[in-house]
Order: structure tokens, then C-alpha cells, then sequence
């Protein structure tokens, strides 16, 4: 499927205060049953598999959160594996924080954290609003800054372009909001395929990279920050 570029009216509040709240309600639906916090059950258990995490206090920044809930399912789910996690959602919409979560308004692209001070980053359905342009490497620079604060792991969980989820997602638009029904499609035909994911990995910076293919129709990223900053643990 040819990669589409758009407008995603979710992004800038493109609507009144119900249609925003009701497309944030729909997304958590898509993520609780189209397989988003599934595969990232599958995403952490192969980052754990290959860099395990302490039993030590852990911190960890949700990117483009949104509510935050897919952020509370993760942080739920690693808390269960014994592990003490401490997260924040950051998000630069404060009409999309949820208020039950830790949460700051800030730009992704110039995340307010020091140089490896935070273990862990995420982010969901979030890479697919960023796309490398001649003289604007946007998705390169938004990787680096994510790999910038972390001390242990970048993890990052997407749709894959392909016209299957595109079908699906058109043909479920009747029962969903109408920042949905535009945001959606839109959504799949602008995320990246596995081989773009790879190349755009390729060149993070990374010490070293993974991509996995994940249930649904979903894409993994994990990428390990520079060796200097895992010196700093
Ligand atoms: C499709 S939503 C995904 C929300 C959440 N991750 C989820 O899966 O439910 C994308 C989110 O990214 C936020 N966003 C877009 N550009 C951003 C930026 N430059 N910095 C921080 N957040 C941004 C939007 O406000 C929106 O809440």
C-alpha cells in the first residue's frame, strides 16, 4: 500500500470537547480490542527477554500519550512481573491527559528531561505522525530524542501500513466518533511498513535495533540507547 501522508484532526483538537473526548474514548477501545495492549504484552516480553530490568525503582515516559491509559495498562502489567515502575504521560494536548494519570503538557520534540535520566520510553500509535522530509528528518530527530533521555530501552508500537487494517478500520467507521472515522484510515495509510521502520532505525542512532511484527497488524520497535548512556546505570 502507498504510503499517504495527512492531517490528523485528533492532533490539533480539530473538534468540540465531545468529539475530542469521544475519539479519545474510541482509540482506547481500538487499543483494548484491535490488539494494541495485546501486542504490547508481546513488545515487553521480548525487551525483557533480551535486557531484563531490575528490581529497582524504574521510571517511564509515555510519548504522545493521550489519556494515558495505554501507559497505566503497561505500567499495570510490569507491575505484576514484580517490577517498580514510576510513569509519566506527556502529551502536548492537556485536553488529552487524562486527569487520573501523572501527566505533563509538553512537545515531544523537545522532551523537559536530562540526558539518560529516565529507564524506560514508549510511545503508541504515535511514531505514524512523523515522516522524514528532504531538509526535515522529523521522525529521525523524534527517535533520537526519545533515545536522548533513556537509560534503557525505546519501545515503540505502531500500526503497519497494509490494506487489511485500512479495510477493517473503514469498514468498522459507521460505529465510531467523527474524528475516528477521518483519523482512522488516515492513520494506517500514513504509518510505516516494517522495511521503512527498519531504515528509520537504521539511522537513530541506536546501539542496536529491532523491529517485530506484532498481532493485529501491528508493528514493534525496540531500540537500545548508545553504550555511553547504559555506563550510566
Ligand atoms: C493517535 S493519538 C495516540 C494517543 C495514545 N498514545 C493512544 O494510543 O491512545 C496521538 C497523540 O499524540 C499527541 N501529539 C501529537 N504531536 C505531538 C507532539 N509533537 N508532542 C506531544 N504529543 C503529540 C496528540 O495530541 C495525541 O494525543
Amino acid at each position: 500500500m502507498r504510503l499517504r501522508l495527512a492531517h490528523e484532526l485528533l492532533d490539533d483538537d480539530e473538534g468540540t470537547p465531545a468529539e475530542i473526548e469521544r475519539g479519545l474514548g474510541d482509540l482506547w477501545w481500538i487499543n483494548r480490542h484491535l490488539g494494541g495492549v495485546s501486542s504490547w504484552r508481546r513488545l515487553w516480553t521480548r525487551f525483557l527477554g533480551v535486557s531484563p530490568l531490575p528490581a529497582e525503582p524504574l521510571t517511564l515516559l509515555d510519548v504522545g500519550a493521550g489519556t494515558g491509559q495505554v501507559m497505566e495498562a503497561n505500567t499495570a502489567w510490569l507491575r505484576h512481573r514484580g517490577l517498580t515502575v514510576t510513569a509519566v504521560a506527556l502529551d502536548r494536548r492537556l485536553t488529552h491527559l487524562g486527569v487520573d494519570v501523572p501527566a505533563l503538557a509538553a512537545d515531544a520534540n523537545r522532551l523537559p528531561f536530562a540526558d539518560a535520566s529516565l529507564d524506560l520510553v514508549t510511545c503508541n500509535l504515535f511514531l505514524h505522525h512523523f515522516h522524514d522530509q528532504p531538509g526535515e528528518p522529523v521522525a529521525s530527530r523524534l527517535l533520537q530524542e526519545m533515545l536522548r533521555v533513556a537509560r534503557r530501552g525505546v519501545l515503540i508500537n505502531d500500526l503497519e501500513r497494509s490494506w487489511w487494517p485500512y479495510l477493517a478500520i473503514r469498514a468498522m467507521s459507521p460505529g465510531f466518533s467523527r474524528l475516528t472515522r477521518h483519523d482512522g484510515p488516515r492513520s494506517v495509510a500514513q504509518a510505516y511498513t516494517r522495511r521503512e521502520l527498519e531504515v528509520l532505525a537504521g539511522g537513530s542512532g541506536a546501539a542496536r535495533f529491532e523491529v517485530l511484527r506484532l498481532p493485529r497488524y501491528r508493528l514493534g520497535l525496540i531500540l537500545w540507547p548508545p553504550e555511553a548512556q547504559h555506563a550510566a546505570l
